[in-house]
């Protein structure tokens, strides 16, 4: 099926709820992909910061095939040896103590509400169930996970939301403070705004968060959905601020592109789930589980979140020095591999230009063009894809 036969057959055979670059991929090895027509493309995007070992990483590749011959899937009615691995590799590298795997970030964000809801029931009163999130954040497309989505864009048409939900700006302090009350269960906020825009919060934000919620008696639950797993140049985001939550959510890179997420919760949280309070078919089987051991083990022993640093400053430099060349970018952001570049207006043009040129990147908001590459991206291919950027930048001001 060559790029033109798979638009034709998608506007036939799927629902239309997405709108698709031209192109359809069907290969990829490390930064790069190939389209159905042959064209090389650097992979700027992995999958909306997912791909994070590269694509077809070798130890990933060989884990799929040999779990895959083995054993695929059994259900959470059995022990789980790669769950536990997995579990114990997470709470050993995280501030939890305990874990719990679905299949995709939404998943994850229904259940740490479930979570945090059952807590503040069985702790405090059984209508302390609000939970307070944060105008531009993003948490999913389920109906819990939209409503904690503060972005009319995503709700319009879906109405009613669930009730429970209180929208306040976010990076705002004093509007949480003002918000808490004792029908508070939990704040739930991305520690970097990712689909919202690439927003990177004041230095003392978490730390503000942290201290309500503990003032408060309220949890604190972290979206690491997309900052997670070394995206920002740690292994959580949580950990440039020296803040630990509550409860983290956490999904896209675990399995490095194999579907899956999981919740994160300290101890006393975690117990309130008991036998039979929530459940999955497939979350956390054998397969799924195996390649999330493979990516996280893989990643620690190359040190890919400190590289993702690096490289992420490499980058960042390279982008604001764009600055002085075009009046077209307002602004650079972000942290690590998850960074924004703002301009003065929409960027969907833009982003044709450098897919043209063989350069893929996703939006963030209709301003910013994201660049997210795999967290193994060398130097040189940076400066590669800051070349594209910089020539459709100026064939864009023509
Ligand atoms: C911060 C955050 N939370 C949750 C989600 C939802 O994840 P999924 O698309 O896997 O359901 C996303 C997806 O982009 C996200 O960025």
């Amino acid at each position: 099926m060559d790029n033109q036969q798979a638009i034709e057959w998608s506007s036939k055979v799927l629902m239309n709820f997405t709108t698709r670059y031209p192109i359809a991929l069907v290969r990829g090895e490390g930064v790069k992909v190939w389209d159905s027509d042959g064209k090389e493309y650097l992979d700027f995007t992995s999958g909306i910061s997912v791909v994070s070992l590269g694509h077809s990483h070798p130890k990933v590749v060989g884990t799929i095939r040999e779990q895959a011959a083995t054993l695929v899937h059994v259900s959470n009615y059995f022990h789980i040896p790669q769950q536990i691995e997995l579990a114990k590799l997470l709470t050993e590298h995280s501030f939890a103590d305990r874990v719990y795997f679905g299949n995709s970030g939404a998943e994850a964000i229904e259940a740490a509400i479930k979570l945090a809801r059952r807590y503040a029931g069985e702790n405090w009163s059984s209508d302390r169930y609000e939970i307070i999130t944060m105008r531009g954040g993003f948490h999913g497309r389920t109906l819990g996970a939209l409503s904690a989505t503060a972005q009319e864009k995503y709700q319009q048409g879906f109405g009613p939301m669930l009730r429970g939900f209180k929208y306040v700006p976010y990076n705002n302090l004093p509007a949480v403070e003002r918000a808490i009350d004792s029908r508070t269960a939990a704040v739930l906020v991305e520690p970097i705004q990712g689909e919202g825009g690439i927003y990177v919060p004041d230095h003392d934000y978490l730390a503000g968060l942290r201290k309500l919620c503990d003032a408060a008696g309220t949890l604190l639950i972290l979206d690491e959905v997309q900052t997670g797993m070394g995206r920002t140049g740690a292994l959580w985001a949580y950990q440039h601020w020296g803040v630990e939550p509550d409860l983290m959510t956490v999904a896209k890179a675990l399995a490095n592109g194999f579907p899956i997420s999981a919740v994160l919760a300290k101890e006393k949280v975690a117990a309130a789930f008991t036998p039979a309070s929530h459940g999955t078919t497939f979350g956390g089987n054998p397969l799924a589980t195996a390649v999330g051991c493979a990516t996280l083990g893989t990643m620690l022993e190359m040190k890919l979140p400190e590289q993702a640093a690096r490289m992420g400053s490499y980058l960042k430099d390279a982008l604001e020095r764009l600055k002085t060349n075009t009046s077209l970018v307002k602004e650079v952001r972000g942290k690590g591999l998850l960074i924004g570049v703002e301009c003065r207006g929409p960027v969907a043009n833009l982003i044709t230009r450098c897919r043209e040129a063989g350069l893929l990147l996703l939006t963030a908001g209709e301003n910013v063009a994201r660049f997210a590459p795999p967290l193994i991206v060398d130097e040189p291919t940076i400066d590669r894809a800051v070349g594209l950027f910089e020539a459709a930048l100026a064939s864009a001001a023509t």
